[in-house]
């Protein structure tokens, strides 16, 4: 093709200025209508995330109507663990400070399998001097015990050490009446 070199230079400056231009209308019509607002996000996005309701509450929100569990938790090395954590959210208990709906409670071997969510050897990414880990079924084994025992028939769930001497008592002397 006989174009010239400055015809060339023309074509492309052309096609990179219809480029350009399509591409800030395109932007435009995609841009959020209050972003930038404030910084490179959404304005809007503040109030939306703020009129999501409350879920969790602290353990300090479980303490006054449950002072029972609440005495023997925060005097065990339990004490830094969420009560919802093993119990669910708070929302679907209380609304303006009454009852208004059931937790679940874990039961025999689903206890078990809570307590290893956090205390499995396994889980290697938690180390042994941050959370202390068991393996199973070995902890039960060096305990002489039956593989079908739960952590809970030696560890209260609320404070783990809480009775730990009276159930090496009760494994040990049964060792010895064997
Ligand atoms: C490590 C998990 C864990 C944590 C943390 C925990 N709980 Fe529990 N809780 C349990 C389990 C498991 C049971 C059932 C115990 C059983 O059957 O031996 C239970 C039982 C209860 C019960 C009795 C339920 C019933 O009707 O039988 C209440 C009430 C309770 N917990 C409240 C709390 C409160 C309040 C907190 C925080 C201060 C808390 N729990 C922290 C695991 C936990
Ligand atoms: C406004 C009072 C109130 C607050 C706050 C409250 N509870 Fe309860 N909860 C109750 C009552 C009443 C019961 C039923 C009687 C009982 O077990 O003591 C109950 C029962 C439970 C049970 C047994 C299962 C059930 O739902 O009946 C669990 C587990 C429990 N609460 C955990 C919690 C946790 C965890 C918190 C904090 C996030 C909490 N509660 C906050 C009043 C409350
Ligand atoms: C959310 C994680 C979590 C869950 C679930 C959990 N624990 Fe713990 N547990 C901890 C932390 C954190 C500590 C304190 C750090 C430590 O001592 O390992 C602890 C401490 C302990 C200790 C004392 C260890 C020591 O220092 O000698 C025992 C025993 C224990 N837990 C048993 C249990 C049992 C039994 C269950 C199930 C009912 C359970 N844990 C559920 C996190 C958890
Ligand atoms: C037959 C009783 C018994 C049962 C069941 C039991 N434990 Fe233990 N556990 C003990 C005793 C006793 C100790 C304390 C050992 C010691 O003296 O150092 C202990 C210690 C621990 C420790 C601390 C380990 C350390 O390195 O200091 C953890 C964590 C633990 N248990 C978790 C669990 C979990 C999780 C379960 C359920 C899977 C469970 N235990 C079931 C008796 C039991």
């Amino acid at each position: 093709m006989g174009l010239s070199y400055k015809m060339r230079l023309l074509i492309l400056a052309l096609g990179i200025g219809i480029a350009t231009t399509g591409g800030l209308f395109i932007k435009s019509l995609l841009k959020p209508e209050s972003f930038g607002v404030y910084g490179p996000y959404r304005a809007a996005a503040i109030d939306e995330e703020a009129q999501i309701p409350i879920r969790h509450a602290t353990n300090v929100s479980c303490y006054s109507c449950h002072p029972y569990e609440a005495k023997i938790h925060k005097a065990g090395l339990h004490k830094t663990i969420s009560c919802e954590f093993c119990h669910g959210p708070w929302a679907d208990h209380v609304a303006g400070s009454k009852k208004v709906g059931t937790l679940p409670v874990k039961k025999d071997g689903e206890i078990t399998t809570l307590c290893l969510r956090c205390h499995n050897t396994e889980i290697t990414a938690r180390p042994h001097e941050v959370i202390k880990t068991v393996a199973m079924p070995g902890h039960l084994e060096s305990q002489k015990v039956k593989l079908t025992h739960n952590c809970n028939q030696c560890h209260h769930v609320h404070a783990p050490l809480k009775y730990i001497n009276r159930a090496k008592q009760i494994t040990e002397s049964a060792e010895k009446a064997l």
